[in-house]
């Protein structure tokens, strides 16, 4: 119906337009009747529609943004405090929690303890990085996404294989992975314990600092599985384990606060300064011929689902074989610092997660998280590898209908696209006007306690 009309209308504003360039000579463009409904009829589709687009583009334009508000955080009561946020930012930019150094690289000597924070892996303008794997205490198997606009990830959890069902939980794995701070948790526990005790009681208050103090009570090191932890009384790492816990709260309450939400392609939407033609026809290309809004649909761009695109394991110290969602759907309901676990403030907000988390079958291997494509021009490399370099090379992949599945099984609805040099331009030229505003300067600064 929609579309009938249009086409009616634009029939009438094609046959005014003859007549107005036609009649040009003659007529008084604001003078009689005639001229007068022709411009109104002319105007009809444009008042309905976005630029070149059609109707049902635009539609889906309309869909697409503006980026919804910030999904809640239940299991975190923290989430959205100032003061949080703000105790936040230092973690984020803290490294005197960070074990030994497993190798030589740019952060420090192999075996010096200290040279690791979030920062260091979480760095560019999306506070993801520009290497193509994580460079921790040694290499991580997967490229460091950006902070930016996680948060809105929530419905399909965090990382490209969604190993976390919310954001504060995955502070306390990241201390401990060997790859990343290769740290403790009782190490994180004494540095804030030495370094945030005031201001982490102020936060917390409803559980003050233990007295860390006390070596006996709380050695210097360990984690479940080391004797210096194994042996600690049950209420004493009951009470380490809340500290990891809230420092995770704290660190996701700041990085809700990084956002990139307003685009060139969002003023656009709203009415404002029209995109560039080439970077409509994008638009056109990625809601329609290119397909990508199969998975990147919705004002997150992204429909938040699993995918198998059948990325090679290539790059710079990438592994030969990543299982992706497979590997992490297992890990999920049992982490003890997930949303049902003694450290949610809403175990029952965290369980309708849980209990959706998918059965590890074999159709999970080599799957991974669509990503937003949002602000993807300030954010290469890209995919879980960081195997595409720039933009180009990214639609050159999709132009070859995707890679060759060297785990699992490649999506089918990833077909080659036959772009001409144009098209693929033009989708470029759509996807950099993607890019948010930056986040308040502020917020970038490395104020972490001395
Ligand atoms: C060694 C580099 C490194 C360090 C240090 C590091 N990260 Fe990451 N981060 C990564 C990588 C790699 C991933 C993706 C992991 C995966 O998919 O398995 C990631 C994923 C994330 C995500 C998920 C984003 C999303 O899109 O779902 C968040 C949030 C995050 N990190 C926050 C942090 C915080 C907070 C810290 C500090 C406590 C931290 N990271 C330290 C490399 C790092
Ligand atoms: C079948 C679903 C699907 C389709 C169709 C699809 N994508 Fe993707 N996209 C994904 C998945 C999944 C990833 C992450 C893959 C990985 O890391 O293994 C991704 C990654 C991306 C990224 C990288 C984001 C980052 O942060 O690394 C961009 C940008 C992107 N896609 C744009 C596009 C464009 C443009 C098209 C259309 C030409 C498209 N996608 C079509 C599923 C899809």
């Amino acid at each position: 119906m929609m579309l009938q009309g249009w086409r009616w209308a634009l029939l009438t504003a094609l046959s005014s337009c003859a007549c107005l360039t036609g009649c040009e000579e003659g007529a008084d463009p604001k003078g009689g009747d005639d001229a007068g409904v022709g411009a109104d009829m002319a105007l009809a589709p444009d008042a309905d529609t976005l630029g070149i687009l059609s109707v049902q583009e635009t539609a889906l334009a309309r869909e697409m943004s503006p980026m919804p508000p910030i999904p809640g955080s239940p299991t975190n009561d923290y989430a959205d405090d100032p003061a949080a946020a703000t105790l936040g930012q230092k973690f984020y930019f803290e490294a005197d929690w960070a074990g030994p150094l497993q190798m030589d690289s740019r952060l420090g000597q192999e075996g010096e303890p200290g040279k690791v924070s979030c920062f260091s892996c979480h760095d560019d303008q999306t506070f993801g990085s520009a290497d193509n794997v994580g460079i921790g205490s040694r290499f991580h198997p997967r490229h460091a996404p950006g902070s930016v606009n996680a948060a809105w990830y929530a419905d399909a959890g965090f990382t490209w294989r969604g190993r976390f069902d919310v954001m504060w939980a995955l502070p306390r794995a990241v201390f401990e992975a060997g790859a990343i701070f290769n740290s403790s948790r009782l190490r994180v526990a004494h540095v804030v314990f030495d370094q945030y005790r005031a201001e982490y009681d102020a936060v917390f208050g409803d559980h003050p600092l233990p007295d860390l103090a006390d070596e006996a009570r709380f050695p210097a090191t360990g984690k479940p599985g080391d004797e210096s932890w194994d042996g600690m009384a049950p209420a004493d790492q009951e009470a380490v384990n809340r500290i990891v816990a809230n420092v995770g709260k704290a660190l996701e309450a700041y990085q809700r606060r990084l956002q990139r939400t307003e685009s060139p392609f969002d003023r656009w939407v709203a009415g404002g300064e029209p995109l560039n033609e080439a970077a409509q026809r994008g638009f056109s290309l990625f809601v329609g011929s290119a397909n990508c809004v199969l998975c990147h649909s919705g004002p997150f761009f992204t429909d938040l689902s699993y995918r198998n695109l059948g990325l090679a394991q290539t790059g710079p110290n990438v592994p030969e074989a990543d299982g992706g969602r497979f590997d992490a759907v297992g890990a999920i309901a049992g982490d003890p610092f997930n949303g049902i676990g003694a450290y949610s403030d809403d175990p029952a907000a965290g369980q309708p997660f849980i209990d959706g988390v998918e059965a590890q079958t074999d159709a999970l291997m080599g799957r991974f998280r669509v990503p937003t494509a949002r602000n993807a021009a300030i954010s290469a490399p890209y995919m879980h590898a960081g195997q595409l370099v720039d933009l180009r090379a990214l639609v050159e992949f999709y132009d070859e209908g995707g890679g060759p599945a060297p785990t699992g099984v490649i999506d089918p609805s990833l077909v080659p696209l036959g772009l001409s040099e144009t098209e693929k331009n033009e989708l470029i030229a759509f996807l950099m006007a993607l890019t948010g505003d930056p986040v308040d300067p502020a917020l970038t600064q490395n104020t972490a306690n001395p």
